[in-house]
């Protein structure tokens, strides 16, 4: 339908955290099995990925995002078999498989980790980032760890500190090391091999540190009640310029395979953000975009952000959008049950491929963790100031049944209050549910190219309402988003024989608009200015 365009710029693509999907052998934890058993769940809804949270071999100090074997699954997930089914299942449903590439560290019980310890003049030693003490003793230098304290460790062993940019349990792999980037290329082409359809690789801006090992320069911003490690500016940590060859290197063994995708986790601001593109596109194809993470929710701030993306994109950059993920606060809690509408639409009609975090179709909410519940090791770490993540990786609400249809056992996390009215089961059946509201968009999506490649433009904006249309050759759309409660009204520019395709609240699709369109509190709407 769209050319030579590659699949997953008209794709939208929903994030999985396996642990909380569904779980199939009752151990309270979801799996490879109970995602396979849920595809046709995914069909239904209408997206077009998945991304997979890490399911690898892991001591799940931080639920897998600390793998202690690249090229196996953990036994908590399934074996390689349920993953080869999974990727065959869903490629039987057209739905592609993305997978978590976790880079930037290993567990300290992969093998390399542990010959790496060993001693001083093992092979693997240059593999992780390894340092004598200060002169005085202590640390290296100032460097902080994302999740509390230095990111240096003391290894007695070799009387030497090794870096750890997250917990001490996750040690930095040396991108310096032509072996690593080598080990890490042919993990990439292990996965490639089973046709996994791409990955999304983690903390991919951290890869590369300052080969002097300077100190980071203390923060002016910082103040208390803040993340501690944001007391220093991560110059010499992050970001480095060096950070584009090792991107380019890894670009290209993806290339290696046909129709591959590269998608980068990166938290800068968007003038460094698309610099993730690569020189001549060969970085990341899709530099995850979460500007709309920590926006307010307003129109202007809104529309601001988008034409400043829209503005830094490079030439044949696409776009992308992301409301939600399993580190960030529910967009449910953020702007609440209602606002959470109009947030799916504008994510789903924005220019650019949208990722969707599982639940929250259903708007499931951000969940208050008690103390004892707490699994997450930035919370245990950090304790008190909001970091926590298990509010937003509780599991998926399934149905009004034990455990909300996710497990037989006592889930890992608890279940949010709300699942027993708040379920897949009695959303489907709500023609006005929000999860109806997620199948119409991306149904329409699919029917009408101009909202998932047409052209963006902003119409002209009050305090409370964000406007833009799409456009692709005769088709013409105009998205019209109440950031507010109240009811407000928009003078069309044209359109004599507008209608609505979909509002967020169902009974309205289809209405026709005169020259003056109201839209009621809360309320979002595509309107068809094309047709007659
Ligand atoms: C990424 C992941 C996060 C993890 C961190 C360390 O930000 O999304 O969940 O804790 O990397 O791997
Ligand atoms: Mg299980």
């Amino acid at each position: 339908m769209n050319g030579s365009r590659p699949w997953w710029e008209s794709a939208v693509i929903y994030q999985i955290y396996p642990r909380s999907f569904q779980d199939s052998d009752d151990d309270g934890i979801g799996d490879l099995n109970g995602i396979t058993e849920r595809l046709p769940y995914l069909v239904d809804l209408g997206v077009d990925a998945i991304w997979i949270s890490p399911i690898f071999r892991s001591p799940m100090k931080d639920f897998g995002y600390d793998i202690a074997d690249y090229i196996d699954i953990d036994p908590i997930f399934g074996t390689i078999s349920d993953f080869d089914r999974l990727v065959a299942a869903a490629h039987a449903r057209g739905i592609k498989v993305i997978l978590d590439f976790v880079p930037n560290h290993s567990s300290d019980q992969h093998a390399w980790f542990v010959e790496s310890r060993g001693s001083r003049n093992n092979p693997k030693r240059d593999w992780y980032i390894w340092r004598d003490p200060a002169p005085g003793g202590g640390p290296p230098n100032n460097w902080l760890s994302e999740f509390g304290g230095s990111a240096w460790e003391f290894d007695p062993t070799t009387a030497q500190y090794y870096y750890h940019a997250f917990l001490n349990s996750q040690p930095d792999l040396n991108w310096r090391n032509p072996q690593v980037v080598e080990a890490m290329r042919e993990v990439l082409r292990f996965w490639l091999g089973k046709g996994v359809d791409g990955f999304r690789a983690d903390v991919i801006w951290h890869l590369i540190k300052d080969a002097q090992f300077r100190d980071n320069p203390l923060n002016p911003d910082y103040h208390a009640g803040r993340p501690p490690n944001e007391a220093l500016v991560p110059l010499y940590t992050t970001d480095l310029p060096e950070v584009h060859d090792v991107i380019a290197t890894l670009r290209r063994t993806i290339d290696e395979f046909p129709n591959r995708l590269l998608i980068g986790e990166i938290y800068l601001p968007v003038e460094r953000l698309v610099a993730y593109y690569g020189r001549d596109l060969g970085g990341v194809h899709l530099p995850f975009n979460f500007a709309l993470l920590n926006v307010r929710w307003d129109a202007r701030c809104i529309q601001s952000l988008i034409a400043e993306y829209e503005g830094s994109l490079p030439e044949g950059g696409w776009p992308n959008w992301v409301l939600g993920n399993h580190d960030r606060p529910r967009i449910a809690g953020r702007v609440g049950a209602r606002q959470a509408t109009v947030a799916a639409m504008l994510l789903l009609t924005l220019r650019g491929t949208p990722t969707i975090y599982y639940g929250d179709e259903l708007g499931m909410p951000q969940v208050d963790i008690s103390r004892e519940r707490v699994r997450d090791p930035f919370e245990r770490n950090v304790p008190g100031i909001g970091v926590g993540r298990d509010g937003c990786r509780t599991p998926m609400q399934w149905e009004a049944g034990e455990n909300a249809g996710f497990t037989a056992a006592e889930p890992w996390l608890p279940l949010a209050n709300d699942w027993r009215s708040n379920n897949v089961a009695e959303l489907r059946g709500d023609a006005r549910s929000i999860l109806n509201l997620y199948r119409r968009l991306l149904r329409l999506r699919k029917e009408t190219p101009a909202l998932s490649v047409g052209a963006y433009r902003p119409y002209a904006v009050d305090e409370d309402l964000l406007a833009y249309y799409r456009e692709l050759n005769d088709e013409r759309l105009l998205i019209v988003l109440n950031l507010t409660d109240r009811p407000q009204a928009l003078k069309l520019e044209e359109g004599a024989h507008a209608k609505i395709l979909v509002s967020t609240r169902a009974e309205r699709d289809g209405e026709r608009v005169p020259g003056i369109v109201t839209i009621v509190g809360d309320e979002g709407l595509v309107i068809d200015l094309a047709s007659r």
